[in-house]
């Protein structure tokens, strides 16, 4: 009998020690006896991290809507799958159980067919955060069409970017959506990327919030008549292991998004694995994870990892701040949430307003507490743990990436002991190792480097769609024969590890992976920038800002920079979206820059953290005489 349930400290050890042991047999245990398989795998694991490539159960086949919905009609078809909870408090709240679930996946994947989609075919899916999102998510997986679910807060032009590059048939949208006292004209936005996507040939449209919308003839349909009319039967198709469930962007170190490609059985079995040890879920639970489906932790632990334990999944269509900030505590009141996993930036957010709108509620029914997508200061997870927890609910501070597809660093909650902004230990399976600047491994406890995976997992990121070069050199040429992360960690004297924060181009905003490039590439996009850098720096409530360092074309032709300081952040909400936007701009004659022309980066974070004293030696700069001019001015 495999340990698919982990329920103390020692057990964890063992469980951990063989898993890394024999890892391929340490999987094949969980696979044979936790899933249903059409046919089962020829071969556990194959890999190879030079070309890269990795391969779990290959031979494999199987569906993941079968091991998500269907196996769970017997004993649990009137359980509640999904637990719809509106933008707006007074409307009613909606059940939909597995039964339920199981025909409407049916049904709209019966629409995909009858609209020409087929095996292997792109569907980019640009939903808000109601039901129809995860239907149309599972629906895909129901006929083995690759989802691209895309966040429903990306503007026009990255969403055309995305359906170009994953080459999307078809797109799946709403008229538009609720977002706190807002709305927002999704369709408006789908329209004007599609005037510059000719691979696109259908779009089915979800009615939400009822505005009047131009339906382009032969290409829009209204998507509740079709499913009206399709038959909720609709037989599974046959997978490979290896096939592609899902392609989810993430931004990286150029101009253009990573598509990074996820198959199928590798990711269901770890998503449902970390699941159900990470969050301790037990039958009758309700369990609320806070994230949009458009990022990976929606992917991961709203959508595939719960439903495949036949968990009850909320899915929040609001915002923390609407009606006002007690609205989560409300919700978890509500539904007696058990099972509350969130961001730090919205515990920043919320434990601003202390516990006024906390008290009000009853938050009895909790017992798990969780953190993602950035490092979690010391005062908020006091917060957490005190207010929200009272100090009997655990938080489990989970470290893990797009690119992993579960959770990879971790405490198990009841099992682990938390220590305040430690991911502590490596989830079972994982192999962590920390590398110096050469490459060498530091072992021991009390150190700190760049953090990398030694072997291969099952949810690992295959590859980026139409670029495995670019895979190869992002992850596996920095060190060889390992996977690097992109962060930095440290490993105490316990061999706990906490992450220290990204070492390379990315800047994590409110829990949101924002690359420099991109932004950059927009801002000089202005007819009046020469050049620009992007740097990070620290905020109290988003974790980490943006600070844009600005040069300009010709000086006088724009004194006033307020106006330009506007028209610049339009631009970057335009091209990628409102979350990208600058706080600060600080417009300079010049930019610090080696011998060879690189922007000095290193000295911008410096002066945007206002920590000038440890600028470091400036006389190697070809233009030194510029970092005076930018402290003098910095905002
Ligand atoms: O820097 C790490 C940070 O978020 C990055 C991954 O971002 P993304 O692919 O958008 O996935 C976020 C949700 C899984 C990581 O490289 N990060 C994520 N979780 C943590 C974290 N940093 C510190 N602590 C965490 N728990």
């Amino acid at each position: 009998m495999s340990n698919y349930h982990i329920k103390n400290f020692p057990e964890y050890y063992h469980v951990y020690r063989n898993s890394v042991r024999n890892p391929a047999l340490f999987w094949e245990e969980i696979a044979e006896e936790h899933f249903i398989w059409k046919k089962k795998w020829d071969k556990v694991l194959s890999w190879d991290f030079t070309k890269p490539e990795v391969k779990w159960f290959d031979g494999a086949k199987l569906n993941i809507t079968e091991n998500c919905i269907d196996r769970h009609l017997a004993t649990r078809g009137n359980k509640t799958a999904i637990l719809f909870e509106p933008n707006n408090p007074n409307e009613p709240s909606e059940h939909i159980t597995y039964n339920q679930l199981y025909k409407r996946v049916n049904q709209f994947a019966n629409v995909l067919k009858t609209q020409g989609i087929k095996k292997g075919d792109r569907v980019c899916i640009y939903v808000p955060m109601i039901p129809e999102l995860a239907i149309a998510v599972l629906a895909c997986a129901r006929i083995g069409a690759i989802h691209s679910v895309v966040f429903a807060g990306f503007s026009s032009t990255a969403l055309a970017t995305r359906i170009n590059d994953a080459d999307c048939k078809m797109v799946i949208t709403a008229d538009g959506s609720f977002r706190g006292d807002k709305t927002i004209d999704l369709k408006g936005i789908v329209d004007d990327a599609l005037e510059h996507c000719t691979s696109v040939k259908k779009v089915l449209v979800a009615k939400r919030i009822n505005s009047n919308v131009t339906m382009k003839a032969g290409r829009d349909f209204w998507l509740q008549p079709l499913l009206d009319k399709a038959s909720d039967d609709c037989e599974a198709a046959e997978m490979d292991a290896e096939d592609p469930l899902f392609i989810l962007y993430t931004s990286g170190s150029t101009g253009m998004p990573k598509g990074m490609v996820h198959t199928t059985a590798g990711y269901m079995i770890y998503t449902a694995y970390t699941f159900k040890n990470a969050f301790q879920y037990k039958e009758n639970d309700v369990y609320w994870c806070t994230a949009d489906i458009g990022w990976i932790t929606g992917h991961s632990y709203i959508v595939y990892g719960p439903l495949a334990n036949g968990a009850t999944t909320v899915m929040f269509e609001g915002v923390p701040s609407y009606p006002d900030f007690g609205r989560f505590w409300q919700i978890v009141e509500k539904h007696k949430i058990t099972q509350f996993y969130t961001a730090p930036t919205a515990i920043r957010a919320l434990a601003k307003h202390g516990t006024t709108f906390v008290d009000t509620y009853d938050l009895s029914s909790l017992k798990v507490l969780g953190s993602v997508g950035e490092p979690i200061n010391e005062e908020a997870w006091h917060w957490y743990n005190d207010s929200i927890g009272k100090k009997k609910s655990p938080i489990v501070d989970t470290w893990w990436q797009t690119e992993t597809g579960g959770i990879m660093i971790t405490p198990i909650p009841f099992v682990t002991p938390t220590k305040p902004t430690y991911a502590t230990l490596p989830f079972i399976g994982i192999q962590p190792a920390l590398l110096d600047e050469n490459g060498k491994e530091i072992e021991g406890n009390q150190v700190e480097g760049k953090l990398c995976i030694k072997y291969p997992w099952p949810s690992m990121a295959r590859t980026i769609w139409g670029n495995h070069k670019r895979y190869k050199d992002t992850y596996f040429s920095a060190f060889e024969n390992m996977y690097f992360t992109g962060d930095g960690a440290l490993r105490d004297e316990v061999g706990y590890y906490r992450i220290t924060g990204r070492v390379d181009d990315v800047i994590i905003v409110s829990g949101h992976n924002l690359g420099t490039a991109p932004i950059e590439d927009a801002i000089n996009e202005h007819q009046a920038v020469a050049e620009s850098a992007i740097v990070g720096f620290p905020h109290d409530i988003k974790g980490s800002a943006l600070y844009g360092f600005i040069t300009l074309k010709d000086v006088s032709d724009y004194r006033d920079h307020d106006n330009l300081r506007k028209e610049i952040n339009q631009l970057i909400s335009d091209k990628i979206g409102p979350i990208a936007k600058l706080d600060k701009i600080q417009f300079t004659a010049g930019l610090p820059k080696t011998r060879s022309g690189k922007i000095m980066r290193r000295i911008l974070r410096k002066i945007a953290s206002k920590d000038t004293a440890n600028i470091g030696d400036t006389s190697t700069l070809l233009n030194p005489e510029c970092v005076q001019e930018i402290m003098d001015n910095s905002l």
